[in-house]
């Protein structure tokens, strides 16, 4: 069905719809949302989370009392819609305290004031019952090579990040950490700015069992890179905590589109790898499909809500063709045909020794090299049939 459900897991950030199209260029082209009214329509909408920032609900600065006022009657609209708070998200990035970054900044006293703000904010993660902490370190990075001695810059972001996952740790909280990549904007080069980045990053953590990725499908395009394959990396690494879904088109400025408004044919095999995992099986992502994108400084506050609804709508789109796709008999033989299929198929036999491996005359020495070369793959043919899905053609 077109109609989102809660059982879809669609999620949407409170700063998404929140956003008042301030940019840098002009000032806000829309009115502030109150997140209990977004919470609202979002429900209406068909969606089953929110996710936030700190600061997009209890305003940089309150006092605890104000503080508690605002949870409150956030956590009543959550009752009442029946919405909940799967992800939760720090805001290390606007105040300018934070200029020069939180867990990499030059200035140690921010480091520990960044610290102490994502440690406040992961107790309310936990009391909200969420299972998933982003951490996006959008200013962690710089301008100018000089300005960072990079060595350190790493070893702070990572006993940042491990200091955090100790935390959750000593308490007991079922949380996990999701670093989100991110190659630049608002700093001229941030800190992790690929999956890949991230994931090297991680193997290195005391505590990197519980820190894994949040993989947003624009920055891989911003930086010139196949979001899939970043998700497949992910996957395989037992590492894709949590998704943010968007549109992109190209590599320049972070555009945050409605999801599949950018790159559509690569929006499709996401979706494909998502709802029907990889051909030859192996780890799936079954968590909240969650939007990460700004409604555009053109549209008023009905376009807000017309292009959340869009997102789910794509999304639901794609998800027919790719299960339409996978079920086609034709496709079927054009995977086999094209070895798609034998790839999951290990390169030495159970029983092999390496010793047996090279004694055997037959994968070296006896091979016709001509005729194994000769093979054509029809790669060409199952991407047509790819696409003849996508766009409802089959
Ligand atoms: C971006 C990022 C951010 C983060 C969010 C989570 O567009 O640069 O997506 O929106 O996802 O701030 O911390
Ligand atoms: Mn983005
Ligand atoms: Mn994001
Ligand atoms: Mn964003």
């Amino acid at each position: 069905s077109l109609t989102p459900t809660p059982a879809d897991k669609f999620s949407f950030g409170l700063w998404t719809v929140g956003w008042s199209a301030q940019d840098q260029f002009g000032s806000a082209s829309r009115p502030d949302l109150d997140p209990v009214e977004s919470v609202h329509r979002l429900a209406e909408l068909g969606a089953a989370h929110v996710t936030f920032h700190d600061d997009d609900v209890v305003p940089f600065g309150s006092d605890t009392a104000e503080r508690d006022r605002i949870l409150d009657r956030f956590k009543g609209a959550l009752t009442e819609t029946g919405i909940t708070v799967e992800m939760v998200t720090t805001n290390t990035f606007s105040h300018p305290i934070f200029k020069d970054g939180a867990f990499t900044s030059n200035d140690r006293r921010v480091r520990r004031y960044g610290l102490r703000k994502v440690l406040r904010n992961v107790d309310l993660a936990a009391e909200l019952g969420a299972s998933t902490f982003v951490m996006w370190g959008g200013r962690e990075g710089a301008e100018y090579d000089s300005a960072k001695d990079l060595y350190a810059a790493h070893e702070r972001y990572a006993e940042g990040i491990d200091t955090v996952a100790a935390y959750i740790k000593s308490k007991g909280y079922d949380l996990r950490i999701a670093l989100e990549p991110k190659p630049n904007e608002p700093r001229g080069d941030i800190l992790l700015p690929t999956v890949g980045h991230a994931l090297a990053l991680i193997a290195k953590l005391e505590n990197g069992d519980i820190v894994g990725l949040n993989p947003e499908t624009g920055h891989e395009q911003m930086a010139g890179l196949n979001y899939t394959t970043g998700l497949a990396q992910a996957l395989w690494a037992d590492k894709l905590f949590h998704i943010d879904l968007n549109g992109q088109r190209s590599i320049k400025y972070d555009q945050d589109l409605v999801f599949g408004h950018g790159d559509l044919f690569s929006a499709f095999a996401t979706v494909d790898l998502l709802v029907n995992g990889f051909p030859g099986g192996g780890p799936r992502y079954d968590g909240p499909v969650h939007f990460d994108y700004k409604p555009s400084r053109t549209e008023d506050v009905q376009g807000v809500w017309d292009s959340a609804a869009a997102n789910m709508r794509t999304y639901l789109l794609l998800k027919e063709r790719a299960l339409a796709f996978r079920a086609d008999p034709e496709v079927q033989e054009a995977l086999e045909a094209a070895g798609v299929l034998e790839l999951a198929q290990p390169t030495l036999a159970a029983d092999e020794t390496l010793e047996s491996f090279l004694a055997d005359t037959s994968v070296y020495e006896d091979v016709d090299v001509d005729e194994v070369a000769a093979r054509g793959f029809g790669f060409v043919r199952l991407n047509q049939l790819a696409l003849e899905h996508a766009i409802g053609a089959r």
